[in-house]
């Protein structure tokens, strides 16, 4: 039986996680999910498993010491899987000092109470793994088409959330060099299905068409990303967790670069041949919704990993084809028009109009 701290755990991909690891494991392990419900952090993605004996949520903020140092002293944690974070760029632009505060403190405060809590007179207690659950942002960005990023591309990044998760990977890295600490670091692509919250690119077109809103291009919408379906990466982390060598660095992506306006373009399509004919609101999508709006600020020009070492090391490749994934994504949003209308009260309306002066 093994035990898992999973921070994070309420935000987009931890939740899948969690949803995929007590699947795959079901009572043969247990969760603990720390997480302080930012907006990003919702309680009902987790409403399928919340009564489960072996899963347990605490509400805790990871800068917080004495609540995460408790977690490790009343548990024999054998796993950490770290996805709390602030995680959107632009909201990184407007307010970088909480991306420092939880992504770079609270990293080290999660890695210093793991490694308290693991370490004997020599060395580690047996079998104990950290993961940092880190994006390809920190390489920067790429200026043609032709190359990739690699673990061994020099960390560049632009963005203070890059810089951020950068800073973070710095820090697991010495725990790593220097304290011998059993991590591993994974720098995984944009991730895409159910539960990710519209602020991100595919969510806010989804949901910004089924209300008939503009869908807001940034600069020329030539900018490419490499999407890849939240439960492959899930795959990854789990697979990276129990088998790969500690310490070792693990690149994560789609395969699947896509220009921003392909995919804008792609989900009007999509919602266009599933909406049913009779549904009203086919009759305010259309590629008119389009709309090219100011760039954001130190724009990325194109993220592309190659996933060649995980893949060599551990046997991980991407499985969910990007026409099968988007398909199965804009189902689970139109199947939970509650979760949506849940998530975009309040402070959602506010960070719109703010964001997009509307
Ligand atoms: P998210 O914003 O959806 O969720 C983040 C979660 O962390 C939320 O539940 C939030 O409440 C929680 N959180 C934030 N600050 C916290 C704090 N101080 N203490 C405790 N909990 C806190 O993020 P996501 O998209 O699920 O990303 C998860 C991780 O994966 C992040 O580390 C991110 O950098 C990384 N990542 C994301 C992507 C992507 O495409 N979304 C790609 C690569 C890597
Ligand atoms: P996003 O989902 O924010 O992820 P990231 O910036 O971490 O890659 O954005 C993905 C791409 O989509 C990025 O190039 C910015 C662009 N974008 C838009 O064009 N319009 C939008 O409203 C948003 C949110 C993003």
């Amino acid at each position: 039986m093994k035990n898992y701290l999973i921070t994070g755990g309420a935000g987009f991909i931890g939740s899948n996680f969690i949803l995929y690891m007590l699947k795959k494991y079901r009572t043969d392990i247990t969760i603990i999910n720390l997480d302080n419900l930012t907006y990003a952090g919702n309680l009902e993605n987790l409403k399928e498993v919340e009564k489960l004996e072996n899963y347990r949520f605490i509400k805790a903020d990871i800068c917080d010491r004495d609540a995460v140092m408790k977690v490790f002293e009343t548990n024999e944690i054998d796993r950490v899987i770290h996805f709390a974070a602030e995680s959107h760029v632009d909201r990184s632009i407007r307010n970088p000092e909480v991306f420092v505060n939880t992504n770079v403190l609270g990293t080290m405060n999660l890695i210093n109470a793991a490694k308290i809590s693991w370490e004997t007179p020599d060395g580690y207690k047996k079998d104990k793994k950290y993961v940092q659950v880190s994006t390809d942002e920190v390489y920067g960005s790429l200026e043609t088409e032709e190359e990739f990023f690699y673990e061994t591309t020099p960390l560049n990044p632009h963005s203070p959330y890059s810089a951020s998760k950068a800073s973070a990977d710095f820090l697991v890295k010495a725990y790593i060099d220097t304290f011998r600490f059993p991590a591993n670091i994974t720098r995984c692509s944009n991730n895409y299905g159910p539960y990710q919250f519209p602020e991100k690119l595919i969510p806010l077109m989804i949901n910004n068409a089924l209300s008939g809103k503009n869908l807001p291009v940034y600069g020329t919408g030539k900018n490419v990303r490499d999407w890849l379906y939240v439960e492959d990466h899930a795959k990854a982390i789990d697979l990276v967790a129990e088998s790969a060598k500690a310490g070792e660095i693990y690149n994560v992506g789609g395969h699947n670069e896509k220009r921003n306006i392909e995919i804008v373009t792609l989900i009007i399509d999509t919602l266009l041949e599933i909406l049913p004919e009779k549904d009203a609101r086919r009759d305010l999508i259309s590629h008119d919704l389009i709309t090219y709006v100011e760039d954001r600020k130190g724009h990325d020009f194109r993220y592309a990993i190659a996933p060649d070492k995980i893949k060599a090391d551990l046997g991980w490749e991407p499985e969910t084809p990007f026409s099968k994934g988007i398909k199965l994504t804009i189902e689970w949003y139109l199947k939970n028009i509650d979760w949506m209308e849940h998530v975009t009260k309040g402070d959602y309306q506010k960070y719109y109009s703010e964001m997009y002066h509307v």
